[in-house]
């Protein structure tokens, strides 16, 4: 079984965020979310791993990755033009993936669950048809019920569990089943992609793939998620999910602890970073090189690599690399890009609480 991983996309569909660099690259405990995909995979026995990539941020994401090797994996990265559609991927991925079974996983997806039992029901289900059904399985997807369907592709399930419509973002969805955003294909998917047409808004969408399948009356599988999922750059899940994420890391200090400062708990500091005296609370991240001096950063906080955090405090935030935060005496559920400057020239009172895209600046008074 191979891999393809979608990490291309344009860029207006990208949250604030990541106006400047990819959403794949969103770091949660300071690891990119599209690296803890291309783990699943390993860790689901998938080795051969193609990745969309785009003109604009495909540079970014390979160098992210590298070859691949520090993952186990052997990455073929196949370079997408214009964010013509999920289907379009695996139009343009056909060569990589030839006529073997894959997992496409959308890279800006993270999943709490592992995908080894999803790999393997599939391949129990396709060497042993169920009883009663005269259908070929031909592909698997995996649905969560959620409380705004129209934001994603929807599925209508029969009672026996076949999959037997599929639409994408309805105005009036047919039931609260979303698409999570990993899919198992057999490669007739070939012959669907080949033959759907683009949707109203210009896409070879993968849901039309899927319901070709349906309609050629094959079969369609699926899974229901378990655990938890994160699925954009938004704030508040983002924040949840990195929560969740720093809840299962162990304790590893790297870099320099000063005598005035203390580093309490379940705490990760890079190597070449400093804490100069500060406190930092676990669980926590402090990435390479970051310095952290007359500080306080509290429990469930990510400080990504050659960040300066000087006469602040933070509590349950992300911080993006490159950042400077300056006097900030309360800053909470807070997500800062990379390459932002947080400034006050009074020490501000109240607690803070901020959404900052890549390169922005700001200056806070009293
Ligand atoms: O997250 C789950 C949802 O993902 C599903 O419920 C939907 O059915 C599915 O269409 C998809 O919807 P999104 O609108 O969230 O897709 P997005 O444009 O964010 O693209 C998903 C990933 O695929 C992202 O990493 C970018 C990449 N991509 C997207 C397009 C359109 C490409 O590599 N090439 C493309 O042409």
């Amino acid at each position: 079984m191979k891999g393809l991983i979608l990490s291309g996309g344009a860029g207006t569909r990208l949250r604030p965020i990541t106006h400047t660099s990819a959403k794949q690259l969103v770091p949660i405990a300071n690891k990119p979310i599209l690296i803890y995909g291309i783990e699943a995979m390993v860790e689901a026995g998938i080795s051969e791993i193609g990745i969309i990539i785009s003109p604009e941020t495909g540079g970014d994401i390979q160098s992210a990755v590298g070859d691949g090797t520090a993952f186990g994996a052997a990455i073929t990265w196949i370079r997408q033009e214009e964010p013509l559609g999920l289907a379009h991927c695996v139009l343009i991925a056909r060569e990589f993936l030839a006529d073997d079974d894959f997992v496409m996983y959308l890279g800006d997806n993270m999943l709490e669950q592992n995908l080894v039992g999803f790999v393997n029901e599939f391949e129990t289900r396709r060497s042993a048809p169920e009883l009663g059904s005269e259908n070929q399985l031909v592909a698997q997807i995996l649905l969560t019920k959620v409380d705004d369907p129209s934001s994603f592709g929807v599925a209508e399930v029969d009672e026996q569990g076949a999959v037997i419509a599929l639409v994408e973002k309805p105005e009036v969805p047919p039931s609260d089943l979303a698409l999570v955003g990993v899919y198992l294909f057999d490669k007739t998917i070939h012959d669907a992609v080949a033959a759907i047409e683009p949707s109203p808004r210009g896409e070879l969408e993968i849901t039309d793939a899927i319901q070709w399948l349906i309609d050629e009356g094959l079969e369609v599988s699926h899974d229901i998620l378990a655990g938890w999922w994160l699925d954009t750059g938004k704030k508040d899940p983002l924040l949840e999910c990195n929560r969740l994420v720093l809840d299962t890391i162990e304790r590893q200090v790297d870099g320099e602890v000063d005598d005035a400062s203390e580093v309490e708990g379940r705490v990760q500091i890079g190597a070449g970073a400093k804490i100069i005296n500060s406190t930092v609370r676990g669980p926590a991240v402090i990435g390479e090189n970051t310095v952290i001096e007359n500080s306080h950063v509290g429990a469930y906080s990510s400080v990504a690599g050659d960040c300066t955090i000087t006469n602040s405090e933070l509590d349950h935030s992300v911080i993006l690399a490159n950042s400077m935060i300056t006097n900030v005496p309360r800053l909470v559920d807070s997500l800062i890009g990379s390459h932002v400057v947080v400034g006050s020239s009074s020490r501000v009172r109240a607690g803070i609480r901020l959404m900052l895209g890549d390169h922005s600046q700001i200056e806070l008074e009293g």
